[in-house]
């Protein structure tokens, strides 16, 4: 077996992973990510859409910011609506603090070019990940390479960056992991099309028939998607099924307002969930982003959630290599305040959004999303919550 030695073996290389290495060099701090996937399926995953204030500081703070400023757009606030009535929530007079519209797969290609930049060392299309020793302070890595060749990278600490499905997770013992879970009736039906927005600010439109979002990606590229059941076949939804129902719930007509149309280039079906594994630390393991948490994405949290855990944890892990355990000692209890943070707003937004066909909920939501758009305290709750509060929070 082939053997390597680094600071910190990163599993995973999307954002989380990516950015930890990032921050790691930053501290002088060398690390080794090992990733499933190939580096272009990695980066053309389409997913978030949303940086909030933080993680937008903390790109530009570290390197990553020219190509955001440049092709980002930052937005100052969005719109609620319902039937009939559209209102505009501006997070710029609510709290100071604004969002940017920057596609994930740009923050991935953003990051992958600085960590290449670098000399980064990334394997990519590994097998068989497998976490070893981490009770001990020589834990490792071993997994098979894209050429089938055996390796174990040893480390003085391991960071599980792999997503929901990846195996660091359940290296934490049963006997001290404690997991929460809600998972909802219905998914999202995501489309990505060549369109220019129809709006200059997202869209989050209540509707009996169920939620949709208006979201964008540039001036020409428009990213929508509707409530739809659990189990929604992609076949069941043709393209003039789609424009249909984003038409009539995103309020086509009303007050002079017009959805454009155009070729959909993009579309996928996201199931939704909440979800949080506890403790994100076990022993020199330390877990971030979607493999201790996942929300469902009406609040836009899941990729800003990733990088405020791993800006949380670059320190404490520069910190624990040096000799000083402090900081890795808090890091999950203080991550944890911002993940049930998030975990709360995001539930809170996807259950005032999406209809049960209960008409019980029905006038419930209504009330709360009349309050939200005519109470400032109830408008800034919102704002403060959507765009972010800061790191450490
Ligand atoms: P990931 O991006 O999942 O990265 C984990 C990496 O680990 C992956 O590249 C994976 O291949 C790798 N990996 C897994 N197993 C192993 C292994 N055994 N060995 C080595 N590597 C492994 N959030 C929003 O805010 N808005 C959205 O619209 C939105 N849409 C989404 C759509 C989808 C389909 C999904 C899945 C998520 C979406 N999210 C969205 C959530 C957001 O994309 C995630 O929160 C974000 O990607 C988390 O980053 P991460 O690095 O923690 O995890
Ligand atoms: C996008 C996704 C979200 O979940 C959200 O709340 C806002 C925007 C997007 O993909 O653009």
């Amino acid at each position: 077996m082939d053997e390597v030695r680094t600071q910190v073996a990163i599993i995973g290389a999307g954002p989380a992973g990516m950015l930890l290495s990032h921050l790691l060099a930053a501290e002088g701090v060398g690390s080794v990510v090992v990733e499933t996937r190939s580096e272009e399926y990695v980066a053309s995953r389409i997913r978030a859409g949303i940086l909030e204030q933080s993680t937008v500081d903390l790109l530009r703070a570290t390197g990553l910011g020219e190509r955001l400023d440049a092709e980002g757009h930052r937005h100052r606030g969005i719109y609620l609506q319902w039937p009939g009535e559209r209102h505009h929530l501006d997070f710029v007079d609510l709290t100071g603090r604004s969002v940017w519209v920057y596609g994930q797969t740009e923050v991935q290609k953003d990051l992958v070019a600085a960590r290449t930049a670098a000399g980064q060392q990334v394997y990519y299309e590994v097998g068989d990940t497998a976490l070893h020793d981490l009770e001990t302070d020589h834990p490792s890595v071993t997994f098979t390479d894209a050429s089938g060749a055996e390796v174990r990278v040893r480390a003085d600490a391991v960071a599980g960056c792999d997503g929901s499905f990846g195996p660091s997770r359940c290296a934490v013992p049963s006997s001290v992991r404690q997991q929460w879970e809600r998972v909802y009736p219905y998914s999202w039906l995501g489309i990505l099309a060549d369109v220019a927005p129809s709006t200059d600010e997202l869209i989050y439109a209540w509707h009996p028939d169920g939620f949709a979002l208006h979201s964008m990606r540039s001036s020409s590229v428009s990213r929508f998607y509707v409530q739809v059941p659990n189990d929604t076949s992609l076949d069941d939804w043709s393209d003039d099924r789609i424009w249909t129902a984003l038409a009539d719930r995103l309020g086509h007509g009303q007050d002079g307002w017009s959805l454009e149309t155009g070729p959909i280039t993009d579309r996928s079906v996201l199931p939704m969930r909440s979800f949080v594994a506890t403790p994100m630390r076990h022993g020199r393991l330390f877990l971030a982003g979607d493999a201790a948490h996942i929300v469902p994405p009406t609040g836009a949290k899941g990729l800003n959630l990733a990088v405020a855990d791993v800006a949380l944890l670059a320190p404490a892990l520069a910190a624990l290599v040096r000799g000083s355990s402090s900081l890795a000692d808090s890091y999950s209890d203080t991550a944890l305040r911002r993940v049930w943070r998030c975990t709360h707003f995001s539930w809170w937004m996807t259950s005032m959004l999406h209809t049960s066909g209960d008409p019980f909920d029905a006038e419930l939501q209504l009330s709360q999303l009349r309050w939200v758009c005519s109470s400032r305290a109830g408008a800034a709750g919102l704002a403060e919550n959507y765009a972010g509060l800061p790191i450490g929070f």
